[in-house]
């Protein structure tokens, strides 16, 4: 078994264990979540149904056996279950690599708890070496683009690619992310951008890290 998958189910196995009884839980997207989904089949009885960051998510929840709810039937929901591309010592996280970065920050912000489940390797000092994606409204691209020159920013259009929503994702390098609060509110005021993949405002509450050591776990006020 590869370490870095290794490390993941380590973290999911143990994220599976602060799942609340009989309440509704946020499911989040990627390679981690899709760990922590198997390992969530085992405990089907005891989840009345979960909120899906994804279409691709919804798919597997289902899959597995796992009642999927909206947003609107599971309202406020105590816990949300995601990875992350980078996580901070704060807590702070770029997501959205997977392109799910708009109903992650939706589910996320509906949860009373937002528990992140990473493997070691996604711990940094500062956040923006993993390029920023943005969902944007496809006919604002050169605008947005444009407004993220200003920025220091260069911006790629994600190829091949179509979000959930019907969008499509920028990925930008050469940001400052020295002030990641400042730079999500000021990049998400630029018209023409649905959100970007900063989890700065709304960081994680608990992080769950897999390592080839084991499992540990870190809280933000
Ligand atoms: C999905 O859009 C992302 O926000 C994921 O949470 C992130 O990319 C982590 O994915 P992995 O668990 O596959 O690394």
């Amino acid at each position: 078994m590869d370490i870095k998958y290794k490390s993941k189910k380590a973290a999911a196995e143990f994220a599976v264990t602060l799942v609340p009884k009989g309440q509704f839980i946020g499911v989040g997207s990627g390679s981690t979540v899709n760990i922590f989904i198997d390992e969530l089949s085992k405990y089907k009885t005891i989840i009345p149904g979960c909120v899906p960051s994804s279409e691709q998510t919804r798919i597997n929840l289902i899959k597995n056996g796992l009642k999927v709810v909206s947003l609107d039937e599971g309202y406020p929901l105590t816990m949300y279950f995601d990875g992350a591309d980078e996580l901070n010592r704060d807590g702070q996280m770029i997501k959205g690599g997977g392109g799910a970065l708009t109903r992650e920050k939706i589910v996320a912000a509906a949860s009373a708890k937002f528990i992140c489940i990473i493997d070691d390797s996604k711990l940094v000092e500062s956040l923006g070496k993993f390029p920023l994606p943005l969902e944007v409204i496809p006919m604002a691209a050169v605008y947005v683009k444009a407004e993220l020159v200003k920025l220091g920013g260069i911006a790629s259009t994600r190829t091949n690619f179509q979000t959930d929503n019907g969008n499509i994702i920028l990925d930008v390098i050469g940001l400052d992310l020295s002030d990641p609060d400042y730079l999500e509110k000021t990049i998400n005021s630029i018209t023409g951008v649905v959100t970007n993949g900063l989890f700065a405002s709304r960081k994680c509450d608990e992080v769950i890290i897999g390592s080839i050591e084991g499992v540990e776990s870190r809280c933000f006020d």
